[in-house]
């Protein structure tokens, strides 16, 4: 199978994936061979995975979803949507977590970016509920993370363009976060935004693409915030403040505690981009100062 130019390009990014792709021809053959499936139409991708429609043996319409396999992030991703059973999310029909490949309903093209914003947080606020299941013990805790992100954002330069008094705050908030037993212990899809969201015959909308932790419900809201930014343009502040309260009022969260998951997850954020060009020993190139800058501007807008 010919692999899309987007899946072929993730070579770049190091040996791990290099290799990753290399094999992945080898792995899908396999794959659909065993799994008795016959391919469907152009395969989709995203950051770390490739997407292929396939059709069953009695002429159902799947995916065959295969990701990256080096990295933890997605390692439970088959577990919490065999958790859900289809409640909220895409089911799951078969994985096979050594190969990090799984079959999933098809769900359409479509995704929450062609909704308005507004509209788009009450879709993903009415999903939280059905998401926020009890954690399956397998899962690592948002709380663990936390703990070492922190400590990597305690030794930031002060020379760093993030203001002192937000690092200071954020690794206050870790502190706090990381203590409070409220911090773990339902799943948390991880990356739930417009782009995960796909529309449905069963329902309207479903997740995919869950990057699972064992967590706090009000960690999920950031993604919601820092997506579809270009859109805000115009004033930030207040789009940002509309979509938080939005996705607050709607799923019927604590707004403090939204707020202190959102201002610490944003800071981290912005850390990470000046971690990047530290370990590259290279100053933040354009595009890494416009995020940070952006980053900043949603832990403020929240806090106005
Ligand atoms: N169940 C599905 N049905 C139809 N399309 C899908 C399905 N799952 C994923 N896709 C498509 O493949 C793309 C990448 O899948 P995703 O699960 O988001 O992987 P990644 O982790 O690489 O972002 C999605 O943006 C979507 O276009
Ligand atoms: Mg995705």
């Amino acid at each position: 199978m010919r692999l899309p130019d987007g899946v072929l390009g993730m070579s770049g990014r190091g040996p791990d994936w290099a290799r990753w792709v290399d094999r992945l021809p080898g792995r899908l053959a396999a794959l659909l061979d065993e799994w008795e499936l016959t391919t469907d139409g152009w395969s989709m991708h995203g950051y770390c995975s490739i997407v292929v429609p396939v059709r069953t043996t009695d002429g159902g319409r799947a995916v065959l979803k295969v990701t990256f396999d080096v990295d933890e992030e997605s390692e439970h991703e088959h577990l919490v949507l065999g958790h859900w059973g289809g409640r909220g999310a895409v089911r799951l029909l078969r994985a096979d977590p050594g190969r990090r490949a799984m079959l999933l309903e098809r769900l359409h093209h479509e995704d929450l970016v062609t909704v308005p914003d507004l509209e788009a947080c009450e879709v993903v606020a009415a999903l939280y509920p059905l998401l926020h299941q009890p954690a399956v013990p397998q899962l690592r805790s948002v709380s663990s993370y936390v703990e070492r992100w922190a400590a990597a954002l305690a030794t930031v330069p002060r020379s760093a363009p993030i203001p002192r008094r937000m690092v200071e705050q954020a690794l206050s908030l870790a502190r706090d976060l990381v203590a409070d037993p409220a911090s773990s212990g339902v799943i948390v899809h991880g990356d739930l935004h417009y782009l995960n969201v796909l529309a449905a015959d069963r329902e309207p909308w479903l997740a995919i693409d869950p990057k699972p932790m064992s967590g706090d419900p009000h960690y999920e809201l950031a993604p919601m915030l820092w997506n579809r930014m270009d859109e805000l343009a115009d004033d930030v502040r207040a789009g940002v403040r509309r979509r938080f309260h939005t996705l607050v009022d709607a799923a019927g969260l604590d707004e403090a505690r939204a707020r202190d998951w959102v201002v610490l997850r944003m800071v981290l954020n912005a850390h990470w981009s000046v971690e990047d060009a530290e370990r590259d020993g290279r100053g933040l190139c354009a595009d890494e100062r416009d995020w940070i800058t952006r980053c900043i501007a949603i832990a403020k807008a929240v806090q106005d």
